[in-house]
């Protein structure tokens, strides 16, 4: 093997393992384990307050997963139970005051209409999350479409 060979290897190869670090601190994006390699331990996330019970969040579009505005702290969904459906059912949501699940979760993938909720919907938090205070990771531009959006 030539000297040159393997001064180029070398170079190469830390370029490799350098050059997507520099790229990623210079992109202003950072991690969520923080700038750190690979076998240092991530970053400590900070605490998050989650949002505990407000109004309705404003949907950015029509087919949007609502946005839970309220706490889903010790709420249980297994094979037996479902927290969500205690208030959200379609037996339930009078007595609770909370929205009904939309008819749409009642169809399986095939468009039958089940009697009950279809177990692709069972679990909620796959699609609705409760919020948090934390800032987004990054600029977003996006504005909700007209149809929806209210007036100013
Ligand atoms: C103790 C009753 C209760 C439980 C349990 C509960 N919710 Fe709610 N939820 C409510 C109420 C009340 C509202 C607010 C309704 C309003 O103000 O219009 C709400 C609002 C929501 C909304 C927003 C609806 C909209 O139209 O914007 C979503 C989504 C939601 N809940 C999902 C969930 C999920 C998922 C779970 C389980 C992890 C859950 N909820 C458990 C009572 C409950
Ligand atoms: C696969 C994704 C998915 C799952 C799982 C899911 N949802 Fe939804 N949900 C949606 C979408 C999308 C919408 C908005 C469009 C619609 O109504 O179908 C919605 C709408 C809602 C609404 C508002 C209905 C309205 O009339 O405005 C409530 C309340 C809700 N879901 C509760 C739940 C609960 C409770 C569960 C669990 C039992 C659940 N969802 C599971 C995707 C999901």
């Amino acid at each position: 093997m030539t000297k040159s060979f393997i001064v180029g290897t070398s170079l190469i190869i830390s370029a490799l393992i350098y050059v997507p670090q520099i790229m990623a601190q210079d992109s202003g994006i950072v991690s969520l384990r923080g700038h750190k390699a690979l076998d240092e331990d991530s970053a400590k996330p900070g605490m998050r307050k989650w949002v505990k019970d407000s109004d309705p969040i404003e949907r950015d579009y029509v087919q949007q997963p609502p946005l839970i505005p309220h706490t889903t702290k010790g709420y249980k969904i297994n094979k037996k139970f479902n927290k969500c459906l205690t208030c959200h059912s379609w037996a339930n949501y009078k007595e609770a005051g909370a929205t009904k699940i939309s008819q749409t979760h009642f169809s399986d993938r095939e468009n039958n209409v089940l009697a009950n909720i279809a177990p692709r919907r069972y679990f909620c938090n796959q699609c609705h999350v409760p919020q948090v205070n934390a800032k987004p990771l990054v600029e977003n531009t996006f504005r909700p479409i007209k149809a929806i959006k209210h007036r100013e």
